[in-house]
Formats: structure tokens, sequence, C-alpha cells
């Protein structure tokens, strides 16, 4: 449509005029209603996805409604999070779909909206850095002085890279979005909460079936032979008093990982080996959290204090229970020959069900919305002692190796797995 209509049809005058000035009126009209409707359809919105919330109990607390963080128009002003993408490679462990992405996740507090705009740095109410991307990155000059520069880091500190650059970034973060708790935005590789029936709970019945029908005992799935934590170790020495299955790269056996097939076979053993490449304050990965909606008991072994980080015990067994692997195996054999117990832990396990990284993200939106948070911003130090350091392993006679060794060696590993 042309934005001049009657320049050219020469009638001019008052007819031209009324023709305006009728156009204006419903520009005018429809300008009103829009903002009408949009008010009362944002609000629409937030209550509609409080009412969701409910189904995701544990994670959000329901009864911090929108409101207490609204202001008295009762409207939250939308927020705007920039992820700042290095280049397109580098892109892992976040929402890959900036942009609408985040209403899909029914936030309780939901009024965050995503963008990679590099040029809307200054006026973003967070912007997101990704740890091992930001090797050689120089820090952007501009920043808006009430956003925050969040530090997005899912590795342990035996991994991470950046810490030997993060020099130049120091005192620039003003919050943490890590797996461990003491992060500003706690951002786990996955959250266990109660299963309150919307998942189904094994019976007795069921449940004794399963144990009695597994016809294999301790699967262990890996692919990094290698590591910080000699997992390999403690599995080489578990598997002189039980036999452990190892399949991947670092073992006989074959199964596509992620496959129905390898989900197939694994379901038939009792336990599966969640051992940790590296050992480090709260560091849980997939491994462990994979296990959740499996009929398999996850046996673990991590720097992480399971309890600290609102897991029961009921979830897993801990090889930090065990004077060594040997008196690990003999409990194991043990269950074995135990269906009854065997099948009680299967129970036990079931009333749990697992909570997506992503909702972290929804404590992300809320906290920007929070008019109570303090401004804050972080040395590297700070967050070096936040993550804590790389431990060595403690449940392994011959274990060496990794005293007085340079740290650089131990940043240079990069195993994933
Ligand atoms: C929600 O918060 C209230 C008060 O802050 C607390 O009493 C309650 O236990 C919390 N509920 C959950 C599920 O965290
Ligand atoms: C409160 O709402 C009004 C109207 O939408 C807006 O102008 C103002 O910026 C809001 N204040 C905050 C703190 O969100
Ligand atoms: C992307 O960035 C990462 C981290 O800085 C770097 O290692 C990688 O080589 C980059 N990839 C490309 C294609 O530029
Ligand atoms: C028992 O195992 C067989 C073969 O692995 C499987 O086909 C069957 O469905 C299982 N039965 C139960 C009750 O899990
Ligand atoms: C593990 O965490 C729980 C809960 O925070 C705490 O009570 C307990 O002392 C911790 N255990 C160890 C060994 O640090
Ligand atoms: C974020 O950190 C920067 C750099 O230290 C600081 O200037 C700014 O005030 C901080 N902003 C908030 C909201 O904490």
């Amino acid at each position: 449509m042309s934005l001049h209509p009657n320049r050219q049809d020469g009638t001019g005058g008052s007819k031209r005029w009324i023709k305006l000035s009728f156009f204006y009126v419903i520009i005018f009209t429809a300008v009103i209603i829009s903002l009408l409707v949009y008010k009362s359809w944002d609000e629409v919105v937030i209550l509609a996805k409080h009412k969701q919330s409910s189904a995701m109990k544990g994670f959000l607390n329901a009864t911090d409604t929108p409101k207490s963080l609204s202001n008295n128009t009762g409207i939250l002003q939308p927020k705007m999070i920039l992820y700042w993408r290095v280049n397109k490679s580098c892109a892992y462990f976040t929402l890959t779909k900036p942009g609408p992405s985040f209403k899909d996740l029914n936030c309780p507090v939901n009024n965050c909206v995503w963008t990679d705009d590099k040029a809307k740095v200054k006026e973003a109410d967070a912007v997101l850095f990704f740890d091992h991307c930001l090797k050689d990155v120089i820090p952007p000059q501009d920043r808006n002085p009430q956003g925050r520069w969040v530090l997005v880091n899912h590795e342990s500190p035996c991994h991470v890279n950046t810490f030997k650059v993060l020099s130049q970034w120091d005192g620039l973060f003003n919050w943490t979005m890590t797996y461990t708790k003491d992060s500003d935005i706690y951002s786990p590789y996955a959250q266990v909460i109660r299963n309150d029936g919307d998942s189904p709970v094994l019976s007795r019945e069921r449940s004794l079936s399963i144990a009695r029908n597994k016809s294999s005992l301790v699967a262990w799935m890996v692919s990094n032979c290698r590591t910080l934590s000699k997992r390999e170790k403690y599995v080489e020495e578990l598997d002189k008093y039980i036999p452990v299955d190892v399949y991947g790269r670092c073992g006989p056996l074959a199964c596509e990982r992620r496959s129905k097939r390898c989900s197939k076979i694994l379901s038939d053993y009792k336990f599966y080996l969640a051992f940790e490449n590296s050992l480090s304050k709260d560091y849980v990965t997939e491994k462990f959290f994979n296990m959740i909606p499996m009929n398999v008991i996850p046996i673990t072994r991590s720097g992480a204090n399971f309890s600290r980080l609102g897991i029961p015990s009921a979830l897993h067994i801990d090889t930090r229970d065990f004077k060594s692997p040997k008196d690990l195996a003999e409990y194991l054999k043990r269950l074995d020959q135990d269906d009854e117990s065997y099948a009680a832990l299967l129970r036990a396990k079931s009333n749990y069900k697992l909570l997506s990284w992503k909702h972290s993200y929804c404590d992300l939106c809320k906290k920007l919305n929070d008019p109570k948070e303090q401004s804050k911003s972080y040395s590297t130090l700070e967050i070096k002692e936040q993550l804590g350091s790389c431990v060595p392993p403690n449940d392994l006679q011959h274990h060496h190796f990794l005293q007085n060794r340079p740290e650089d060696e131990i940043y240079m590993e990069v195993p994933h797995n």
C-alpha cells in the first residue's frame, strides 16, 4: 500500500480530508484496542503458565506467585537474555534455538526473551557466556550497567580450560550458572524430584518380576578409558570380584549410544556403573541422571555429596559407602541373590523422576525479575573457589599418579564422558 494514496487522483479538498481522518480514526482505535488486549492477554498468559507450574512441583516454589515480583500494575517488563554465541560450533549445552523457545519451557515467570544479536549487549538484562567457548574471546566493551553478565559452565574444574584465560574477565561477571549448588543459578545436568503419581510407581509384584527376569549383573558403557578419576582402575579392581560387562571403546562389547537396542541391553542389567571421569564438588553428570527413568540401579563414583544436591540415597549405590571395590562387589553379590531386597531398591527409586536441566533457565528468568537482587560481581579467584578443586581419588591403593602432577598437564586433557 502506498503511503500517499491520494497524491495523484487530484481530487484534494474536503473529500480527501474526510478519507484521511477516517483512516487515522481507525488506526487510533486499533492501537487502543490492541493495547488493552495485550495487557489482559499478558496477564492471562502469566496465570496460565503459573497454573502449569504445579506440574513441576519442587522445582520452582508454587507459592512464589509472579505477582510478588511484579510492580503495582501487575505487569512484568520483558527481560532480554542475550546468548553470546562465539561461533556456530560453540553452542553446546544450551537451548539450541534462541528466540521463542523460552516460552516452551513453561516457566512460572516467563517474561524473558532470547536473542543472540550481539548489538543488544547495551540493553540486555542478562548476557550468557559459555565457559568452554571463551578461549581467545575478548570481553565486549559495552554493557548495560543494570544487566548481569553470567558465566555458564558445566565442566568440572579438572577440565575447564577457561580459567587459564579468565584473567581478562576478572570482575566482569555478576552471576554464575553452573552445576555447583553455590552458584547464583543452580544449573545441574538434571534434577530429581518426587514422582507425584504422574509416572508409574512400581508395585511389589511388578518390581519382583523385573528383578527375577534380569539375566545380567553389572554394566559399564564408556568411551574415555584414561581419566583423572582413575575410574578404570576402580573397575579393574571391582571386576576381580564381580564380572563387569564393559561396552564401548574401553571394553569388548559394543552398543550404539542412545540407541533403542542399547537401552534394551542395559535394562537387562541389575546395576550400572555411573562413574564420573573426574572428581570434584557437586559434579554429577548425565551418566547418573540417565538411569533415573530406567529400572536399573546406578552405582555412583563422584566427588559429590548427593544429599547436599537433594538426591535421596534410594536412587543410587555410592562407592564411597564401601571400604573397597571388594566390599562393594560383596554387597552387589548379596543383592543379586536376594530378589526381595533388589526389588525394594527398584520400588524406592521409582518414586522419583527427572526434571530437565533446561529448567534452570526458569530460575534465571525469575531472578532477573526479582527487585531484591543485589548487585555483585566476581573476581576470577572467587569463581575458581566456587567451583572448587579437582580432587584426586582416595579409594585406590595406587593413586600416586595424580600427586605432584603439574597443573597444566591436568588442564590439557579434554575428555568427555
Ligand atoms: C515453598 O515456600 C514455602 C514458604 O517459603 C515453604 O514453606 C514450602 O515448604 C515451599 N515448598 C516447596 C515445595 O519448596
Ligand atoms: C511497571 O509497569 C509499568 C507499566 O507497564 C512500566 O512502565 C514500569 O517500567 C514497570 N516497572 C518495573 C520495575 O517493571
Ligand atoms: C569456535 O570457538 C571455539 C572456542 O573459542 C574454538 O575452539 C573453535 O575453533 C571455534 N570454531 C570455529 C569454527 O571458529
Ligand atoms: C522378561 O525378559 C524377556 C526377555 O528379556 C522380555 O521379553 C520380557 O518382557 C520380560 N518380562 C518382564 C515381566 O519384564
Ligand atoms: C553431605 O551433605 C549433607 C546435607 O547437606 C550434610 O549433612 C553432610 O554432612 C554432608 N556429608 C559430608 C560427608 O560432607
Ligand atoms: C555487574 O558487574 C559490573 C562489573 O563489575 C558492575 O559494574 C555492575 O554494577 C554489576 N551489575 C549488577 C547489576 O550487579
